[in-house]
């Protein structure tokens, strides 16, 4: 974070077929796998483009419709529209804000569309973490960062200390103590 590159509006790419467009998603797969992501978009690689990778687990997934897993899915020139005006906060991180985590108001259906490097057509709807995945890794390519996204930064914190609190808390209402505040 504070890299230029990534508060800018990252630009198209004109051939996705084309075989750097298919080094630069594989140096992606492995720099998300490497850091444990389950996404990550070009400019957090300090490329302009628009690219992004990512999937979902089957332990991350709902199962609710459109919260399915996913398996690693690579965008170019990828396009997210909303379906309904239903937001949902819920806990984010990304790997150019290492330590940190926040939360983050989503749109909690989405439609996406983009190009592989095969030159296929992805269209697919989601919800839940899918569509926030989605959704986080598109900002990347509009130049925009989850803390921008934040409506109450006092939800910003390390990892560290906001798993260690809501321990405290889980902790706390098995035994009765203080049950009323659990809070994700
Ligand atoms: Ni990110």
């Amino acid at each position: 974070m504070g890299h230029p590159v990534l508060q800018r509006r990252a630009e198209a790419v004109e051939d996705p077929t084309h075989p750097h467009v298919q080094s630069l998603v594989n140096s992606m797969i492995e720099t998300m796998a490497d850091a444990g992501g389950t996404g990550l978009a070009a400019p957090q690689v300090h490329v302009p483009r628009r690219i992004m990778v990512f999937f979902v687990s089957e332990d991350r997934a709902t199962g609710d419709s459109g919260d399915f897993e996913v398996p690693l899915t690579t965008l170019i020139n990828p396009e997210v529209e909303p379906i309904g005006e239903e937001m949902a906060i819920d806990w984010e991180g990304c790997l150019s804000i290492p330590g940190l985590t926040g939360t983050v108001p989503r749109f909690t259906r989405i439609r996406y569309r983009g190009l592989t490097p095969e030159g296929e057509r992805i269209e697919r709807t989601a919800s839940g973490f899918h569509a926030r995945v989605v959704q986080h890794e598109f900002d990347h390519l509009e130049g925009i960062l989850y803390p921008m996204r934040m409506t109450d930064l006092s939800r910003l914190g390390f990892v560290e200390e906001v798993t260690r609190a809501r321990a405290e808390r889980m902790e706390a209402s098995r035994t009765g103590e203080d049950g009323a505040d659990v809070r994700p």
